[in-house]
């Protein structure tokens, strides 16, 4: 397959394909062609590239033309990018269907993209190694605490000096799947003391078993076939942000993670929940780019409030990009081979054919003009067919 690359989007820091994952595609049979310094925010030179076996352009446009498949992060280019693409051309990435704007799978449908997004994929044994959110949250857990740390006025571990003893600062993360556990896991190795919860009870010995001690209390969420939480009903709701009260006000630094796929995310900090707190202590909010786990979170934005400091990035995996590049890039590469073995194919017109296998419909965005994901029709409203015809 022929393979393209491009730099991502300004505002982007990570790289779709690593020179490592260059170097086995290429080894695989694939020719792989990348803009030049696509990689170099991801502290990949061209010259990586290029002794990889990539073949580095400083053309976009000779990237997109020679693609059959190009290889992305987000897809956020400037729409004109599609119509450059010859008809049959794939893009796979981690396009985010239910947030990204719909104008993206417009265009794509328009020039006969096929759009297969990552995020589709089940969060099942099989998919494991192509899954890019678990990488990510990864990426996001680890940062917020490093955030968090930065933020903070005090030490996380507890010294003992000439000068007297430092208690270790107390750290919350709430909502303990990837992005949650990975947090814990890195409080307690810089010494903090570590206290979570998540209202799946499943989880309560992953967390014991990372040195934090789970917050027990009557709350539980059914979760749906794929593992992931369900809402919690109002009463539960509210018996779980009374149970937390205690823990928010004594924590340094919270790091809140808990989310309902396609929901916004619950509010479990409130307001006055905050105001109790300790003056100086940080959240760090990896939910702002779904509403937030606080009453107070801003995409985007540091701000005070009752003298705590709350963060509540966007893009934090971005803030780590050369290994969140390369995991992402793992995850793409295996997806890429797994396309190749199921085997994806296109005729000498460029007319891409899809095998009916299940994970690859699963990710399927956008594919002959019409767009297929559920979600994404419902955010269009008109049955997600685009008037190829008449565009
Ligand atoms: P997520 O990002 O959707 O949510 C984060 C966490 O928030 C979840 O653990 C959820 O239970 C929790 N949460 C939701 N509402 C909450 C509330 N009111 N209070 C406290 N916590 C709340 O989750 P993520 O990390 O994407 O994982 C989702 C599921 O997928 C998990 O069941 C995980 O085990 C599963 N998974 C399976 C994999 C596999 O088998 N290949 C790989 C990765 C995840």
């Amino acid at each position: 397959m022929d393979i393209g690359v491009l730099r991502e989007a300004p505002g982007e820091t990570m790289v779709a394909l690593s020179p490592d994952s260059v170097r086995r595609l290429s080894q695989a049979g694939h020719r792989v062609s990348i803009q030049s310094e696509a990689g170099t925010n991801a502290g990949w030179p061209d010259a990586e590239y290029r002794d990889s076996g990539a073949i580095v352009s400083p053309q976009l446009e000779e990237v997109v033309k020679a693609s059959d498949i190009i290889a992305a992060v987000e897809a956020g280019w400037d729409l004109s990018i599609w119509r450059l693409a010859r008809p049959g051309t794939a893009v796979v990435g981690l396009l985010k269907p239910y947030a990204a704007p719909t104008e993206l799978f417009e265009a794509m449908a328009q020039s006969g993209i096929t759009a297969l997004s990552l995020d589709s994929l089940p969060r099942i044994s099989r998919a494991q190694s192509m899954d890019v959110l678990s990488s990510l949250s990864t990426v996001m857990g680890y940062r917020a605490v490093i955030l968090a740390a930065e933020r903070l006025r005090r030490f996380f571990p507890l010294l003992m000096t000439a000068a007297g003893t430092i208690a270790p600062a107390r750290v919350l993360v709430l909502g303990a799947g990837v992005a949650g556990l990975q947090a814990i896991a890195t409080a307690h190795r810089m010494g903090a003391i570590v206290e979570a919860f998540d209202t799946r009870p499943e989880v309560r010995e992953q967390v014991e078993s990372l040195g934090a001690s789970f917050i027990t209390m009557d709350v539980q969420s059914t979760h749906t076939q794929d593992g992931y939480a369900e809402e919690l009903a109002e009463d539960a709701h509210q018996r779980e942000t009374d149970r937390l009260a205690g823990p928010v006000a004594r924590a340094d630094a919270i790091i809140t993670t808990a989310q309902i796929p396609g929901r916004r995310a619950p509010i479990l900090i409130t307001s006055d929940m905050i105001r109790e707190m300790k003056p100086g202590s940080v959240i760090v909010d990896l939910t702002a780019e779904t509403g937030g786990n606080t009453d107070e979170t801003r995409l985007g934005e540091e701000v005070d409030f009752a003298a705590i400091r709350i963060l509540g990035p966007k893009k934090i995996a971005s803030q780590l990009p050369r290994d969140a590049s390369q995991l992402f890039s793992r995850n793409l590469a295996n997806f890429l081979n797994y396309l190749q073995e199921a085997p994806i194919s296109w005729d000498p017109d460029h007319h891409l054919a899809l095998p009916d296998d299940d994970l690859i419909q699963r990710t399927l965005v956008v594919h002959e003009g019409s767009i297929l994901h559920p979600g994404l029709r419902q955010r269009i409203g008109e049955g997600g067919m685009v008037d190829v015809a008449n565009s």
